[in-house]
């Protein structure tokens, strides 16, 4: 049976998902209810400063994108960071932390940008027996036109500094999240680490607006006829989410950088592609705000079986596999040739790939053979774009297979090259023929 148990710089937790900072874990009667289930740790929603809590939207606050059969995809969410008391959360962690010692428990933090008010917060965190904190530099929203959240992740210099000052103030792990709102996610991973941050975590929420009313032309959430930009989050974002953590695990600078990837985790495959690109664990917020806390059991269950049928023993075995395999454009293999087969026995003749093909890609798929609808690819025009089998509702019906070097590609006619050869190389490239 697969290990699943955890080490995340070194906060050990029974297996690698947390929930993150959020709804779900902002109060006791959640994070109980939460470990129960089986989650391996939590991050506590942001706590602010001591005084006067913030105060939310009394109406809607989340808006939400839906596939075909109504599952949810993406969410919205214009919620600022705890509205409950400081000391009441505090409370309410020490006891969590008492009660169950062996799950991770992770304070987020979101103060403003003034030495003084990290100094003051950490030890009353620290006394709570917290594992460890993470620095809010993420929240799109609200708190980033106080000064707080993206406003800080957005400027690599503040990021460096806090994280600086939480190092000199707290004996706690350092865990720094990151806004995805930026062009350039490597600069403010370097700047946490350069600050001396344990980690990072990504990512917090993209700005977006998720709809607009047509009836009286408001932006969605509505708040008496009006709406603001909110924080996008749920299994849209994934492919965002691990596009940033992949350029931080790749990059020389930052590749020995812990991260705690979030964003899209709705499955343990979703998870396991995380760790695989580098990921000591991952953190889900939507997933659980949609399916509810027991939803961690699929995610263990699924995550142990997919380890012990792959003969991983250990995360460890197969955190940042894919890590290596995620390359720049200009050095794919353009010898590499693949073309689209459709199984017969399976197509159900709905043509949709014959009219994705037909209209927008390369015209290389049949809608009629000898007098009869059949769906056929013409060789001689696969370009092997793979739109066919991205449109086809039919699993595995429609596959892309390599063409095996020294075959003829009936498209050029030419044999297919088994050398690596890529853009570089390539004689159509300007700077190549500059060069020469
Ligand atoms: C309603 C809501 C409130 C959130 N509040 C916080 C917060 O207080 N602090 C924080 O760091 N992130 C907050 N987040 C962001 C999540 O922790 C997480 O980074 C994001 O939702 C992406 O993960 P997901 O796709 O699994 O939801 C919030 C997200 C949602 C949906
Ligand atoms: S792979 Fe692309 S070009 Fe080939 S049949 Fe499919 S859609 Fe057409
Ligand atoms: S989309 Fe798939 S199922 Fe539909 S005709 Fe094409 S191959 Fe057959």
């Amino acid at each position: 049976m697969a290990d699943i148990r955890n080490n995340f710089i070194g906060i050990k937790s029974p297996n690698p998902f947390w929930l993150a900072s959020a709804p779900p874990t902002d109060k006791e009667y959640n994070v109980r209810r939460a470990f129960e289930a089986g989650w391996g740790g939590v991050v506590w929603k942001t706590l602010g400063e001591e005084g006067p809590p913030v105060v939310n939207v009394n109406g809607p606050r989340y808006g939400a994108i839906f596939g075909g059969d109504r599952r949810l995809l993406g969410l919205n969410n214009i919620e600022l960071i705890t509205d409950r008391d400081l000391h009441v959360n505090l409370r309410e962690m020490k006891q969590v932390k008492r009660d169950y010692p062996d799950r991770a428990l992770i304070a987020s933090i979101m103060v403003p940008c003034v030495e003084e008010a990290w100094r003051k917060i950490l030890p009353l965190v620290e006394d709570t027996g917290a594992d460890g904190i993470e620095l809010n530099f993420g929240c799109p929203h609200g708190m980033s036109e106080r000064g707080m959240g993206a406003a800080v992740g957005q400027v690599p210099e503040y990021i460096e500094m806090v994280a600086r000052w939480c190092k000199s103030y707290t004996r706690m792990p350092v865990i720094v999240k990151l806004t995805p709102n930026i062009t350039d996610i490597r600069y403010p991973a370097k700047a946490a680490m350069d600050g001396g941050a344990d980690a990072v975590s990504l990512i917090n929420t993209i700005n977006s607006i998720i709809s607009v009313n047509l009836d009286n032309f408001s932006p969605e959430p509505s708040i008496d006829g009006k709406g603001s930009h909110g924080g996008y989050c749920g299994a849209a974002v994934k492919p965002i989410a691990l596009n940033m953590v992949a350029e931080i695990a790749r990059d020389p600078q930052t590749a020995n950088l812990p991260i705690s990837g979030i964003g899209g985790v709705v499955t343990w495959r979703d998870a396991a592609e995380f760790m695989a690109l580098g990921a000591g664990n991952v953190q889900v917020c939507t997933a659980a705000m949609t399916y509810g806390f027991k939803i961690v059991e699929d995610m263990i269950t699924g995550l142990s079986s997919w380890m012990d049928e792959s003969g991983h023993a250990t995360l460890e075995d197969f955190r940042g596999k894919a890590v290596p395999n995620v390359s720049d454009w200009q050095y794919l293999n353009l010898n590499y040739i693949a073309k689209a087969v459709i199984d017969q026995e399976k197509c159900i003749k709905c043509g949709r790939c014959h009219i994705a093909c037909e209209d927008t890609s390369h015209q290389a798929i049949t809608a009629n053979s000898n007098g009869e609808r059949r769906f056929e690819v013409i060789n001689e025009e696969c370009v092997g774009c793979n739109l066919c089998v991205s449109v086809c509702p039919v699993e595995e019906c429609i596959t892309m297979v390599a063409q095996e070097p020294g075959t003829i590609d009936e498209r050029t006619g030419k044999p297919v090259n088994p050398d690596y050869a890529n853009w570089t190389q390539h004689p159509n490239n300007p700077s190549r023929r500059a060069a020469e």
